[in-house]
């Protein structure tokens, strides 16, 4: 069965390293980040955003795809939902959280103001926590989403501490100068305050918005107390250019097989690559 988010969190918190937790969107996307986290022998996790689950139609293919995939791993791999800001959906999932080996969800309250994000947040933790789910909370809007607000926005620590205080949550995605859904790694991070954040919140920190950070700058970020690096974006560079140049190659292929297979093995490489990073930093 899946691996526990938990204790792959525990782990890194133990090591002072991080784990690295990949936004998956179809069956190439599982089989890459399982294929590309085995070649690095390092856990990762695989999530589902709920963008993602609309795509689809429906969670359960691709959550099926995941507990499947980490059942059948030799490395350990947990299977997380990211971003859900609709209470509904995690009321629907959290009964079969079980069966399908989710051991954690972020829930997304960070568009609504403190207190409203407190209130609601509190209130999914205690469900999640029944459930056996462990919860990530968000507190300063992570730029890059929609109608986020400008990547200046930064989380201050003594808020945090408060918050996850207040919560309950297990750990907290910080706005610490990442934004979601860029195309290059020119991002500047906040090390500074990833450190006094690091000190003022007892909860292991995610960074969100990591496809637009450099390699360096992960590793010095897991130095000051990054515990999570979610990477989505990159993966989707990555396929989408391997895809463009094997149609390129092969103008008269028809079989899927044939062209998806570079653009599998790009985002498997890619994988590699970001457990690596987090892994020895
Ligand atoms: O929650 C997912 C991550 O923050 C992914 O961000 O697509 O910019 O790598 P990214
Ligand atoms: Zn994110």
């Amino acid at each position: 069965s899946p691996a526990g988010t938990a204790e792959l969190l525990s782990a890194a918190v133990g090591t002072g390293r991080a784990v690295a937790a990949f936004n998956v969107l179809s069956l190439d996307h599982v089989e890459a980040v399982a294929a590309g986290a085995a070649a690095a022998g390092a856990p990762a996790l695989l999530q589902l955003s709920e963008n993602a689950i609309a795509f689809r139609g429906a969670p359960e293919p691709l959550l099926a795809a995941c507990r499947e995939a980490a059942a059948a791993s030799g490395t350990p791999l947990a299977i997380h939902l990211d971003h859900i800001e609709d209470r509904e959906l995690v009321a629907r999932v959290l009964p079969r959280a079980a069966d399908f080996g989710i051991g954690s969800l972020m829930f997304d309250a960070s568009k609504l103001d403190y207190d409203a994000n407190v209130a609601a947040t509190r209130e999914v933790v205690a469900r999640a926590h029944d459930a056996g789910v462990w919860v990530e909370a968000e507190l300063g809007e992570i730029g890059g989403k929609d109608g986020a607000h400008a990547p200046g926005v930064r989380t201050d620590p003594a808020e945090a501490a408060s918050f996850v205080a207040a919560t309950g949550v297990d750990a907290l995605a910080v706005a610490v100068g990442s934004s979601h859904a860029m195309r290059d790694r020119s991002a500047q991070l906040d090390l500074e305050l990833i450190a006094r954040l690091r000190e003022a919140v007892p909860v292991p920190l995610v960074l969100h918005g990591s496809s637009g950070v450099a390699d360096d700058v992960i590793a010095q970020a897991v130095a000051a107390g990054i515990r999570k690096v979610n990477v989505g974006t990159a993966l989707n560079v990555a396929y989408t250019a391997a895809l463009r140049a094997s149609l390129a190659e092969q103008p008269d292929a028809v079989d899927p097989r044939r062209y998806t297979a570079t653009a599998r093995r790009a985002m498997t490489e890619l994988v590699t690559g970001f457990c690596r990073v987090v892994a020895a930093a």
